[in-house]
Order: structure tokens, then sequence, then C-alpha cells
């Protein structure tokens, strides 16, 4: 996700760009190649495996497999350092951006395993959200409920409609179970860049963020919610996003491709 503070409108002076259709033919291939990524590492994300393994199976898949590139891999934002590994993974009350290493997975535990590829020039962003083992009812419904948001921000996503609509159908829903909702890093524009002009906020952010939603637009939709507040920290790694108290917290995201007919995931296997 993009931190809007610090990463916004850095690529392409914050143009909103509309793809073309051999655009997101190249997309749909680079979507699907991030969701296949994510099932072949599904099994894996068991009690016991380091995070630095599940790093290193999926930076090997994607090399030698599908002779895709791992985005994050020396991704440089402006104010940030070089970030080191093939993928994040952001464990428990780790927000976003979570370095691997040698930490080890204990039953209970969420990972979120996020997954940026390019392909042919082209990326495809998604991640989930897995448990280890047992889980706390209290954060199976969280992490169930994290991906019932990102669905219905997905549906709210039509052509005509202001950008903010998303974050007030994902807010709407995690206010039911008083969840908090991440502000500060939001969906972002994707393509030929990681992170372009565009800012999809996942709270509802009107009158702000009010651009139109248009046929030809690629974005990704990844809402953080938490047991408890939306505050965070950031560790001295300056990478590693947590929740202020703590608190669980859980992340779903899609890139979808805005048709005629409304959206269209393309981060499906
Ligand atoms: N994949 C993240 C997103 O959804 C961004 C990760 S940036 C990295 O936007 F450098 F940490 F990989
Ligand atoms: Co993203
Ligand atoms: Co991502």
């Amino acid at each position: 996700m993009i931190h809007h503070v610090k990463w916004c409108k850095y690529d392409n002076m914050g143009q909103i760009s509309i793809k073309t259709e051999e655009d997101i033919q190249g997309m749909r291939i680079a979507g699907r190649l991030a969701a296949e990524v994510l099932d072949f590492i599904a099994p894996h994300v068991k009690q016991g495996i380091t995070t630095d393994e599940l790093d290193r199976l999926c930076h090997e898949y994607m090399v030698n497999v599908q002779q895709s590139i791992p985005a994050p891999l020396n991704y440089c934002p402006p104010g940030y350092t070089p970030y080191p590994k093939a993928i994040c993974t952001s464990v428990n009350d780790v927000v976003c951006h979570g370095i691997p290493g040698d930490k080890v997975l204990k039953n209970g535990d969420v990972i979120n395993i996020d997954i940026t590829v390019i392909k042919d020039g082209y990326h495809g962003d998604s991640n989930q959200t897995f448990m280890v083992g047992e889980v706390k009812p209290e954060v199976r419904d969280l992490v169930e409920r994290t991906h019932e948001a990102m669905m219905r921000g997905i549906d709210a996503a039509l052509p005509g409609r202001e950008i903010n609509i998303i974050g007030r159908a994902i807010q709407a829903y995690a206010k039911r179970f008083n969840y908090g909702v991440v502000r500060d890093f939001t969906g972002h524009g994707i393509g030929e860049s990681f992170h372009s002009g565009l800012i999809v906020p996942h709270y509802d952010s009107a009158p702000l963020y009010n651009d139109e939603i248009k046929v030809g637009m690629v974005f990704t939709i990844e809402p953080m919610l938490t047991l408890g507040t939306y505050e965070w920290d950031m560790w001295p790694d300056n990478w590693t996003v947590v929740t202020k108290d703590k608190s669980i917290t859980a992340q779903f995201e899609h890139t979808i491709a805005i048709t005629e007919d409304g959206p269209e995931i393309l981060t499906l296997a």
C-alpha cells in the first residue's frame, strides 16, 4: 500500500492514467502471477516456518518458475531505504511492510503475505492474511471481515463514482464491529509503476479524494483493519508498520481494472 504522505505523486507527477486494452491484458497476466504465488505459498504457512523461509520459497518461485520479478526487492520510495526482500510478511500487530527475517510462526498467529510481481513491465499486487493453526474467534472474525470489507470496496468501484465511495463502503462495514480502519496507508494506482499518482483511501475521506472512477483505471484496494486503533508506529527499520496499541490487524488486497461493466479483479489465479 502507498504511504499517502510520503509516496504520493512521485512517479508520474500525479497523472491518473487510463490504460489501453493492451496494458490491461498485460496486467491480467501479472495479476494472475501474483495470485499464483499466494496459492503456491499457502500450504507452507504453518507453525515452525520462518518468514525468511517463506520469502525464499516465493522468491525462487517467481524467478525460476514464473520468470517474474519480485517488485519489492530494492524498491525505494522517497524517504525510505531500499526494501531488502522479495515479499512482505506482516505478523499479528504488524499492519504492513513487515520484512521477512528469523521470526518463527506459532500457533494462533496471523500473517499477511503481500506479493507484487513484475511481468513484461506490468505490476500485479495482491495480499492475503493467513491464520496459523487455531486462532482466537475474535481474530478469525477480523480476518474474515477484512476480506469481506475488501470485497465491498471492490463492488463499490463503479465508473462515474468518486474514488472515496470505496473507503466509505469499507468503513461503514468495519464500523459495525468497531474495528480500526487504517488511514495513512492506502490503495494505489498501478501499472508500469508500482505506485502511481492515484490514492485510494480505505476510510470515508469525502469530500477529499474525489477523483472520478473511469473505465480503464487500474488500482489496488487493500484495507487494513485492526482490533483496536488505526494509529500506527514505525519500527527503526523504517519499513515495518505496527499498530500503536499492539492490537491484531488483518489485510487483503486485489488489483482491479475498471471496465464498462464494473470492476474486474485481475489478481485471481
Ligand atoms: N505491496 C505493497 C502494496 O500493496 C507495497 C510494498 S512496498 C515494499 O502496495 F517495498 F515493501 F515491498
Ligand atoms: Co498495493
Ligand atoms: Co501489495
